[in-house]
C-alpha cells in the first residue's frame, strides 16, 4: 500500500499544480516521512519473521512436520498413529508444488486456524487445528511471514494419507468439525492478569497440551478447550504413554510443584528431581526449550491455578524412607513382591530409599508420574527404557535401560507396583494384564 503510495507521488506531485516553495517542502516531507514509514514497515516484517519463528516454537510445528532427524524441516512425511490408521504429515515449505507456496495469508489462517486446506480439502485433527484456532491474527500474520520468508523450499511429496472408508472420506469431518470445535479466538479474560492470560494462551492455542493432556471423549474429540471444564489437562493417553495430569492433586499431579519447578521442567526437561520423558522428551526438545523466560513462568503461572482432578493417589512423606520389605531381604526374611527385583535391577540408579542421584536419575518416591493412576507411561518406560531431554541448559542426556526382555510381565507389575508403594508412595498396583496388553499394544505399532 505505502509502496503505491510512494511510486505514484512523482505523478501526482506536477498535477498539483501549486509549485510554490513551501508547498513543494512539504511534499518533500511528506516524502520522507513516508519513506521512512516505508522502512519502518519493512523492520516491522522482519520482526514478524522473527516473532514467526518463535511462535513455529511455540507451536511446535516442526515435531509433525519434519519426518526424521535427517529429513529437511517442515518437509512433511512424518506418519501420526491415529485410531483410524496412519494419517502422514503435508509439506508446509513454501515449495509451490509440493508444498503451501501458493497459500496467501487467508489460505494459510483457514488451514491452521479452521482445518481446511487450500484446495478445500478437509484436514484431519491429527493437526491439532482445533487449539490452534484461538491463534490471535497478529500472530496468525508473523507465523506466516515466517514460513514464506525464512523457510526454505523443499521439493518433496510426502505419502498420501489413505483411512480405510469411512474415514477416508474427509468431507465427513465437517460433521466432526461442527460437533466438536468452536472456533474461537483466544479472549482474554478481564479478571485474571496479564501473566495468567498470556499462559492460557500460550497453553490453549500454540502450545496444543491439551491434544495430549485431555481425555478424549468418544468421537476422538479433547473433552474440553479450556480451564473451564474440570477435566482440562486432567491427563490422557496418546501414542500408548500416558501424558500426565497437569491439575492440582497433590500427589499425582502439580499440586507439589512451585511455578518456578514447571517452568524448569518445561526449559530443561528436569525439576524435581523428576525427569521428562517419552512424548514430552520431544515437546521440551524442540518447542518448550526455547520459550522465553516469561512466556514459561505465564505457562507455570497458569497451570498453577488448577484445581485438583479426583486421582485416589497420595503421598506421606513422613513414612520410612527405607521400606521394611527391603530390610527383609537383607536379613533374608520373607520378600515382598517386586523388592528383590528393585533391589537388583533398580536400586543402582534410584537408590535403595528411591531418592535417585541429581542431575541424573530421577527420585521415584513421590514422583508424581509414578503416582498417576494410569500407569501406561510407566509400564512403556520400563519395557522399551529411556534417555532424559538434551537442552541447551538442561542436565546431561542420561538413559534408562529397556526390560522387555529381562522380565515377565508379571514381573514388571511386581516391580511397578513396588515403587507406586513404597517410600510414602501409595497408588494402584499394576497388573500383570495391563503389561501384557501394552506389551501387545507396542509390538502392533508400525
Ligand atoms: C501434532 C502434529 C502437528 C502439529 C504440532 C502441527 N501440524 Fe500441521 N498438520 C499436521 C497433519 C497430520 C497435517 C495433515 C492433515 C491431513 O492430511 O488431513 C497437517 C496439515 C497442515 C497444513 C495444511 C497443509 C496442506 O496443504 O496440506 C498446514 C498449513 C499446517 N499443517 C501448518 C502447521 C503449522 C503452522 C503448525 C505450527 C503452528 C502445525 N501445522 C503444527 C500435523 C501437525
Ligand atoms: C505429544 C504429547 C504431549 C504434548 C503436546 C504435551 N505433553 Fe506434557 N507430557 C506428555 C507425556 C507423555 C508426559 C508424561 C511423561 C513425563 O512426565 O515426562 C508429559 C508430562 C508433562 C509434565 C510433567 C508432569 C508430571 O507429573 O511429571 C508437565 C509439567 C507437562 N507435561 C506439561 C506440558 C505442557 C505445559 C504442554 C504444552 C506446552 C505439554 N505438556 C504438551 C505428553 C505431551
Ligand atoms: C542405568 C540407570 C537406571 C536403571 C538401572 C533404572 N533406571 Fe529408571 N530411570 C533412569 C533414567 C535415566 C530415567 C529417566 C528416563 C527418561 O527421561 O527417559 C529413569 C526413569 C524412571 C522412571 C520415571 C521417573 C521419571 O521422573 O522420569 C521410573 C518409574 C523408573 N525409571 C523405574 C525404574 C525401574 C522400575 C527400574 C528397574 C526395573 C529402573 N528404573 C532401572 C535410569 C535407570
Amino acid at each position: 500500500m505505502q509502496l503505491m503510495v510512494l511510486i505514484s507521488m512523482p505523478f501526482t506531485l506536477p498535477f498539483t499544480g501549486i509549485f510554490n516553495r513551501p508547498t513543494v517542502k512539504a511534499v518533500i516531507c511528506a516524502c520522507t516521512a513516508l519513506l521512512s514509514s516505508l522502512a519502518a514497515a519493512q523492520q516491522v516484517s522482519s520482526a514478524d519473521v522473527d516473532r514467526g519463528a518463535y511462535l513455529a516454537r511455540a507451536g511446535d510445528c516442526i515435531a509433525c512436520h519434519t519426518a526424521g532427524p535427517e529429513s529437511p524441516p517442515f518437509a512433511g512425511g512424518l506418519p501420526l498413529n491415529s485410531p483410524f490408521g496412519i494419517i502422514y504429515s503435508t509439506n508446509i515449505t513454501p515449495d509451490p508444488v509440493n508444498g503451501i507456496g501458493k497459500y496467501t495469508l487467508d489460505d494459510f489462517s483457514r488451514a491452521v486456524r479452521n482445518g481446511i486446506a487450500r484446495d478445500d480439502r478437509r484436514l484431519y485433527p491429527a493437526m491439532p487445528y482445533p487449539s490452534f484456532t484461538a491463534i490471535t491474527d497478529d500472530d496468525i500474520r508473523a507465523l506466516y511471514a515466517y514460513f514464506m520468508n525464512e523457510v526454505a523450499p523443499v521439493n518433496h511429496k510426502p505419502p498420501e494419507t489413505k483411512l480405510p472408508f469411512p474415514f477416508n472420506i474427509r468431507l465427513s469431518l465437517i460433521f466432526w468439525d461442527f460437533a466438536f470445535v468452536k472456533h474461537e479466538r483466544y479472549k482474554p479474560h478481564d479478571d485474571r492478569d496479564a501473566q495468567w492470560n498470556r499462559g492460557a494462551y500460550l497453553v490453549q492455542s500454540l502450545g496444543h497440551c491439551s491434544a495430549c493432556h485431555t481425555p478424549r471423549g468418544l468421537g476422538f474429540q479433547e473433552r474440553a478447550y479450556t480451564e473451564a471444564s474440570p477435566v482440562y489437562l486432567s491427563g490422557a493417553v496418546v501414542d500408548n504413554w500416558y501424558a500426565a495430569n497437569l491439575r492440582g492433586d497433590a500427589a499425582a499431579g502439580l499440586g507439589r510443584w512451585s511455578e518456578a519447578d514447571i517452568a524448569a521442567f518445561l526449559e530443561t526437561g528436569h525439576a524435581k528431581q523428576i525427569a521428562a520423558f517419552g512424548g514430552m522428551t520431544d515437546v521440551i526438545e524442540n518447542s518448550t526449550q526455547y520459550l522465553h523466560k516469561d512466556d514459561l513462568n505465564a505457562i507455570a503461572h497458569y497451570l498453577k491455578t488448577f484445581p485438583a482432578s479426583d486421582e485416589k493417589s497420595s503421598y506421606n512423606p513422613g513414612a520410612p524412607t527405607v521400606p521394611t520389605e527391603l530390610a527383609a531381604i537383607v536379613t533374608g526374611e520373607v520378600e515382598r513382591p517386586g523388592a528383590g527385583i528393585y533391589q537388583s535391577f533398580c536400586a543402582k540408579c534410584h537408590q535403595i530409599t528411591g531418592i535417585g542421584k541429581p542431575d541424573k536419575f530421577p527420585k521415584l518416591a513421590g514422583n508424581s508420574i509414578v503416582l498417576s493412576e494410569n500407569a501406561t507411561s510407566l509400564i512403556r518406560l520400563v519395557l522399551e527404557g529411556g534417555k532424559t531431554a538434551q537442552t541447551k541448559r538442561g542436565a546431561k542426556p542420561q538413559k534408562m535401560p529397556a526390560f522387555a526382555k529381562k522380565f515377565t510381565d508379571q514381573e514388571i507389575a511386581e516391580v511397578l507396583s513396588f515403587i507406586r508403594n513404597s517410600w510414602g508412595n501409595e497408588a494402584y498396583p499394576v497388573t500383570t494384564r495391563q503389561v501384557s496388553s501394552l506389551r501387545h499394544a507396542l509390538q502392533e505399532k508400525p
